[in-house]
């Protein structure tokens, strides 16, 4: 007993005499920290400069191309062990994301080319229904934000056509009651703006940088994520959206920075879908993407017979999700698909098989 006191005692002032030195010991460690992260710094600050100075101008005016760059398909020769073992790779991750909460299905296709390489699918159909099979490739989904895929493609097709003149055309070209409050002004740096846009420069004059279609495609157009005042549930009309906004304000000045936005995709649709023999967004999509491709199985209106074949959808707390109808908003987030369907599109998009959505660059 005795000796257990006096090593606890022997203990205790050692703890002490280690406390002791902990004080000095930490500041010295954080002074020689604080010492190498200033230099670190001011080593990080000089290097590029004497970089750019030392390559030259060319450096800087070589326009940047960002968009579209996809992998041009190689042959594959069989057989392909690789190949084999990266699917084993996919399935295993696919599978270990199951255990995510309020994922209770997943239906995947790897394609090549114009084949399907392989095909997994996760999980029950309905996730609170003990009894429920797996989905399939079959089975449908709401695909939500991959929906504002379509106003893209439509932007594009638009453009080749000649009812778009320019994917850099503002968007009061399409839409003249456009306007919206711009508070951050004027552009200062023309040159940035070109960069962040993939283009050549445009100019050195200083002007209210635009709300351009290709902005609005690609998450750049500054514009607020919601029209205000309204849920994703708005079913109000194009005009009504247009008048909104003449009170509201850009989140960011065009072109300068990404900000989400769900209004810009559905503005995108509605706007360009005006301008179309058929006049309506949904009917374009129908007519001139789905029908081509064969895309039976993707569609925006949750009828008796889609809802049948729908995989229950769920939120991360575990409560089944509700099939909402968006409005004015279903351009950005209301279709519905099978993996299948999407498999026939990221084909097409890819250059393989013999169909085509747009020409080739
Ligand atoms: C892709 O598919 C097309 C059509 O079947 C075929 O002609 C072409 O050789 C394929 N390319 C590759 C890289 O497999
Ligand atoms: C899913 O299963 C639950 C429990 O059996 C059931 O109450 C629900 O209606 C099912 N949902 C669908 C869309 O079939």
């Amino acid at each position: 007993m005795e000796r257990m006191k006096t090593q606890a005692g022997r203990q205790l002032s050692l703890l002490k005499v280690k406390k002791k030195w902990l004080l000095p010991a930490s500041c010295s460690f954080f002074f020689v920290l604080s010492v190498l992260m200033t230099g670190c710094f001011l080593w990080q600050y000089y290097l590029p400069k004497l970089k750019t100075g030392s390559l030259g101008p060319e450096v800087t005016s070589a326009p940047v191309r960002m968009c579209p760059q996809h992998p041009e398909p190689v042959p594959l020769a069989h057989p392909l062990p690789v190949l084999k073992e990266a699917l084993e790779k996919v399935d295993r991750i696919l599978r270990q994301a199951l255990f995510a909460p309020g994922l209770a299905a997943m239906s995947a296709v790897v394609i090549h080319n114009d084949t399907v390489l392989w095909t997994g699918n996760f999980g029950k159909k309905n996730g609170s229904d003990p009894a429920s099979g797996p989905p399939n490739e079959y089975t449908m989904y709401r695909i939500s934000s991959v929906s504002k895929i379509f106003p893209v493609l439509m932007l594009y097709r638009l453009w080749e056509e000649g009812t778009v003149a320019s994917l850099d055309d503002p968007l009061e070209r399409y839409a003249s009651a456009f306007t919206i409050n711009n508070p951050l002004g004027m552009t200062s740096a023309p040159q940035q703006k070109s960069l962040v846009d993939g283009l050549e420069e445009v100019g050195p004059a200083p002007r209210p940088s635009p709300v351009t279609l290709r902005r609005m495609a690609s998450q750049l157009s500054g514009l607020p994520r919601r029209l205000r005042s309204t849920s994703l549930l708005w079913r109000g009309s194009t005009q009504e959206a247009l008048s909104l906004l003449k009170d509201d304000v850009l989140v960011a000045d065009p072109g300068t920075r990404c900000h989400y936005s769900t209004l810009a995709f559905s503005l995108l649709a509605h706007v360009l879908a005006a301008h179309t023999v058929q006049g309506d967004y949904q009917r374009w999509i129908l007519e001139k993407v789905l029908e081509p491709l064969g895309m039976a199985d993707t569609g925006f209106d949750l009828t008796p017979s889609v809802r049948a074949r729908l995989a229950v959808g769920f939120y991360g707390s575990g409560r089944p999700a509700p099939l909402y109808n968006l409005g004015w908003y279903r351009p950005s987030g209301q279709m519905y698909s099978t993996a299948a369907d999407l498999a026939k599109l990221a084909m097409v998009l890819l250059g393989g098989g013999p169909q085509r959505l747009l020409r080739p660059d």
